[in-house]
């Protein structure tokens, strides 16, 4: 499995240690990114690795800022892309048996590192149910193309 993760500076440090405890795992991970404190806009990095899941570059993403949620906000605008903010290990599970979520938003200022890192291994080790899921993915396709701008 190919993974591609991005941050801002306010999800620098929990980004990091999602890539050495992947690395740790001999999960392959291209870390696009920011690799310092300096201030950066998160939607430029939202927008990279959703790019790079849309595109197959990688299978999936994962975002880090402190909060998660502009990174989501802005992966989701991003035609393909489920991202789903994340803080427990129930919804990091739900989220993929359900929804599919292709890339997974973790806030640094909301969770911990060694929480964060179990909701990583969750969502990481669960699989789309698929059946009656998918009938609902494909209306949120359908959603996408009706509100296209
Ligand atoms: C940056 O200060 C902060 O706004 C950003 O990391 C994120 O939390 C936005 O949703």
């Amino acid at each position: 499995m190919k993974l591609t993760i991005g941050c801002d500076h306010g999800g620098r440090r929990l980004k990091d240690a999602i890539v050495a405890h992947l690395t740790k795992q001999h999960i392959q991970v291209a870390d696009i990114g920011t690799y310092s404190d300096d201030s950066v806009d998160f939607p430029s990095y939202a927008e990279e690795v959703a790019h790079q899941v849309i595109s197959g570059e990688a299978d999936l993403g994962i975002l880090c800022c402190g909060t998660g949620i502009g990174m989501s906000i802005a992966a989701n605008k991003v035609a393909g892309i489920r991202a789903a903010v994340v803080s427990d290990c129930f919804s990091a599970q739900a989220t993929r048996e359900h929804n599919n979520s292709n890339i997974l938003c973790l806030g640094e200022r909301v969770v911990g590192e060694g929480l964060a890192l179990r909701i990583v291994d969750t969502w990481l080790g669960a699989t789309f149910g698929g059946e009656r899921h998918e009938r609902r993915l494909q209306m949120i396709t359908e959603l996408e193309q009706k509100n296209e701008m």
